[in-house]
């Protein structure tokens, strides 16, 4: 467990500073469990180059007096584009996990959006966020999922996240090297009203896999089964193709997050920022597109405007900043990666998000003049 400090630590200079902090902090099982990603960790990296690799291109002369980062998202005003992602089990890094940060999104007007799988009951961490959406993942029993569905309507969330990308997840060889398991309490509590699904006998000559994990793994009729039965705008999370990205649209779904969960879905997929564009081009200019993976600064989330997205999602960044001070730290992590945004806008002459174009970022694609 974290030494959770009452105040943020003076050399943490940038948001990303959080990542090296919450590493001296952390026991190595559970930093792996955070910091790691599935297979050989290639998306993970590729994430991260991707933004490093997306040089910019300011404009100069600008009027910037009246700069704002202002928004709309699913008819909500947004004083900025920065939402805390869904992150599962997050007493892992700190007792008050989900509280902590919810209550920092809250003081900093960010979106919070609680996981299925969070270690803290999604109607407690309701009342602590004033903006909230819940993530969904398909339970084996469409009861269940409805009854989930249902809860968040209740307890005041406003849109449904349904992930898609992770119905089977490819083990984390830093895991099973580690042997990480769970602690024992800390647990999916939102799940726990539910009888556990039961266990499916496999035939002779079944694939575990195919018959076995997948059995219940959600396919197009149950999405739109979902969008018919839920009262919330559902947001889909885990896109990385245009055809699946018109597909959602044309079916209702009310907004996409691209993402590659962070590296934990599928290893060997490209790097968010660099699906991002053709995503964009097959959604038409308005259609609310959110990315997450990869962003560690504000420039990151300028660069991901720039190429298509209206919002962002914080994932491992919130984790660190949560190990590292706690609520203090994911609001003072918030506020940094606004400040960075702010900076970086005014640097390349952006007065709003609108500004942040796609010609903001250099063509020839990196940084090193040719020689
Ligand atoms: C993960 C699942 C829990 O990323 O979303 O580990």
């Amino acid at each position: 467990m974290s030494h959770t400090l009452s105040q943020i630590p003076p050399d943490i200079l940038v948001a990303r500073d959080y990542e090296g902090a919450a590493r001296e902090r952390l026991s190595s099982s559970v930093l792996d469990y955070i910091a790691g990603a599935s297979g050989e960790e290639r998306t993970l990296h590729a994430n991260t180059q991707a933004f490093a690799q997306a040089w910019l291109s300011p404009r100069l002369l600008r009027p910037l007096t009246q700069g704002h980062t202002h928004l709309n998202l699913l008819g909500q005003a947004l004083p900025h584009p920065i939402l805390l992602a869904p992150v599962a089990y997050q007493k892992l890094v700190h007792p008050q996990g989900e509280m902590a940060s919810a209550q920092a999104a809250t003081a900093m007007d960010a979106c919070f959006v609680t996981s299925t799988l969070s270690s803290i009951p999604m109607e407690e961490i309701a009342q602590a966020a004033s903006r909230k959406w819940f993530q969904l993942y398909f339970q084996p029993d469409r009861a269940v999922t409805l009854d989930l569905v249902h809860r968040a309507e209740q307890a005041g969330y406003s849109a449904l996240v349904v992930t898609l990308d992770t119905t089977i997840k490819a083990p984390s060889l830093r895991l099973q090297r580690q042997g990480f398991v769970l602690p024992n309490d800390i647990q999916a509590v939102n799940l726990s009203p539910y009888p556990q699904p039961p266990t499916r006998t496999l035939n002779e000559g079944d694939s575990i896999i195919f018959q076995g994990f997948m059995a219940d793994a959600p396919t197009w009729d149950d999405l739109a089964w979902l969008v018919r039965h839920c009262q919330l705008p559902v947001v889909v999370k885990g896109v990385l193709r245009p055809d699946d990205a018109k597909a959602l649209q044309a079916m209702g779904v009310a907004a996409q997050i691209v993402s590659n969960h962070g590296g934990r879905a599928l290893d060997g997929v490209p790097a968010s920022l660099s699906v991002l564009p053709a995503i964009r081009a097959a959604l038409g200019p308005d259609y609310p597109l959110l990315l997450d993976s990869g962003i560690r600064s504000g420039s990151d989330i300028f660069k991901a405007i720039a190429l298509g997205a209206h919002a962002v999602l914080i994932g491992r960044l919130q984790v660190y900043a949560l190990a590292v001070a706690g609520a203090l730290g994911v609001a003072h992590l918030l506020r940094t990666l606004r400040e960075e945004l702010e900076l970086c806008m005014a640097q390349a002459g952006c007065a709003t998000l609108a500004d942040i174009t796609p010609d903001l970022i250099h063509s020839s694609g990196n940084g090193v003049a040719p020689c």
